[in-house]
C-alpha cells in the first residue's frame, strides 16, 4: 500500500526546462511543473500564456525547442515525451488529449467516433491481414469488445441515448463529452483536456465535472486548461499558472486562488499594486462568465524576446499548426 509520502511523490508526468519558440515569440519560457499519479492538475493562465502551446508539446504536436517532458507509466515505465512522434504518445506512453476546438468526426455517429479511437487495439486483432478483417481469430471478438467498451464510455458521458446520431448534431456540450468519452477509448494513463468547460452551460459545466471526478476516481490522471474558474477550483488538486510562457505559481487551488501575481497577472497590473486579491478574481471571473468573453490584457514581452518580437504575438488561435 502506497503511504502519504510515496503518493506525494508519485509523478506521472515531469516537464523541466520546456521552451517552445516559434522564431522571436518565446511562446514557452524554461517552464518546470509536475502532476502526480491519480491526481487533476489544471494548467491556468490569461489569453496566450502558453497554455495550448504546452499541450502541444507533451503530446508531440510540437517539437519542444528544448527541454525534458518525462512520463512514468504505472508498470513503471519511463518515456521521454519530446523525443516521441504523437501516434506513439498515444499508443505506448499512453496520453490522450481533446482540442481547444473540437474535432470530431462530425459525419460519423456517436458510437462510430468512439470506434475509431480503438483502431490500434482492431488493426492488432486483425493480425493486419484482409482474412482477420473478415472475422477469423481474434478480430470478431476484439470488435465486439470494442463496442461494449464504446457502449460503456457512452453511458458515462451520458450519450448512450444519442449512440446512432451523427456526431456533429449533438449539443456542444455533448460533443466535449464525446471528445471525452473517444479519448477515454484509448485507454490513457494521462488525458489532457484543454478547455473541455469552453462554451457550456451550467447544467452541463457540473455534467462535465461528474465526468471529470469519475475518470479520477478510476485512477486516470488528468491535465486540464481551464478558463472557467468554477471547474478549476471544483476539480482541481493542484494548479499550475501560467504568464507569458512563464510559471509564476504552482500550488493547491487555495494557494493559487490567493496568490497576488495570479491576479496582477489576469488584471495586467504590477505585481506591488495594493488589490484586494480574492475581491478582484472573484469579479473578472462574473464578468467572464456573464459576458462569455475573456479577460485580456496588455502586452508585455517575454523574456528573451526582442522589442521587434511583440508585433509577433497575436492574439491566441487555438491549437496552432502542426510542426
Ligand atoms: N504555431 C504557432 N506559430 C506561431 N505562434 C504561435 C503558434 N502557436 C501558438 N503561438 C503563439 O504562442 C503564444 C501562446 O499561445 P497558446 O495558444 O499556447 O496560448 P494559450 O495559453 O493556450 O491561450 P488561450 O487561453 O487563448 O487558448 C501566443 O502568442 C500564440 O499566438
Ligand atoms: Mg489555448
Amino acid at each position: 500500500m502506497q503511504t502519504a509520502a510515496t503518493m506525494q511523490d508519485d509523478k506521472i508526468l515531469t516537464v523541466e526546462h520546456l521552451s517552445m519558440r516559434f522564431g522571436g515569440l518565446v511562446a514557452v519560457n524554461d517552464l518546470g511543473f509536475s502532476a502526480r499519479r491519480g491526481e487533476i492538475t489544471a494548467l491556468i493562465g490569461p489569453n496566450g500564456a502558453g497554455k495550448t502551446t504546452v499541450f502541444n508539446c507533451i503530446t508531440g504536436f510540437y517539437k519542444p525547442t528544448q527541454g525534458m517532458i518525462t512520463i512514468r507509466r504505472s508498470n513503471g515505465q519511463q518515456l521521454l515525451l519530446e523525443r516521441m512522434p504523437d501516434f506513439k504518445i498515444t499508443a505506448d506512453a499512453k496520453v490522450a488529449r481533446t482540442f481547444q476546438n473540437i474535432r470530431l468526426f462530425a459525419g460519423m455517429t456517436v458510437l462510430e467516433n468512439l470506434l475509431v479511437a480503438q483502431h490500434n487495439k482492431l488493426m492488432k486483432a486483425s493480425g493486419f491481414t484482409v482474412l482477420g478483417l473478415l472475422g477469423i481469430g481474434k478480430y470478431r471478438a476484439a470488435s465486439a469488445e470494442s463496442i461494449e467498451f464504446a457502449k460503456h464510455w457512452l453511458e458515462r458521458a451520458g450519450l448512450i441515448e444519442r449512440a446512432d446520431d451523427p456526431a456533429g448534431d449533438l449539443p456542444y456540450g455533448a460533443q466535449r463529452r464525446l471528445e471525452i468519452a473517444r479519448a477515454m477509448c484509448t485507454e490513457p494513463e494521462l488525458l489532457c483536456l484543454d478547455e473541455p468547460a469552453a462554451g457550456l452551460n451550467p447544467r452541463e459545466s457540473s455534467a462535465l465535472n461528474d465526468l471529470l471526478l469519475g475518470i479520477k476516481a478510476q485512477g486516470a490522471s488528468i491535465m486540464l486548461i481551464e478558463h472557467d474558474m468554477s471547474v478549476v477550483m471544483q476539480i482541481s488538486d493542484h494548479v499550475v499558472v501560467l504568464d507569458y510562457g512563464v510559471k509564476i505559481s504552482d500550488g493547491t487551488p487555495e494557494h493559487v486562488k490567493n496568490d497576488p501575481k495570479v491576479i496582477a497577472a489576469y488584471l495586467g497590473v504590477d505585481d506591488e499594486a495594493e488589490i484586494d486579491v480574492p475581491q478582484v478574481l472573484s469579479d473578472v471571473l462574473k464578468v467572464e462568465a456573464v459576458s462569455g468573453k475573456k479577460i485580456s490584457r496588455t502586452r508585455k514581452p517575454a523574456a528573451g524576446e526582442t522589442p521587434a518580437d511583440k508585433t509577433a504575438r497575436k492574439p491566441a488561435t487555438g491549437e496552432g499548426t502542426k510542426k
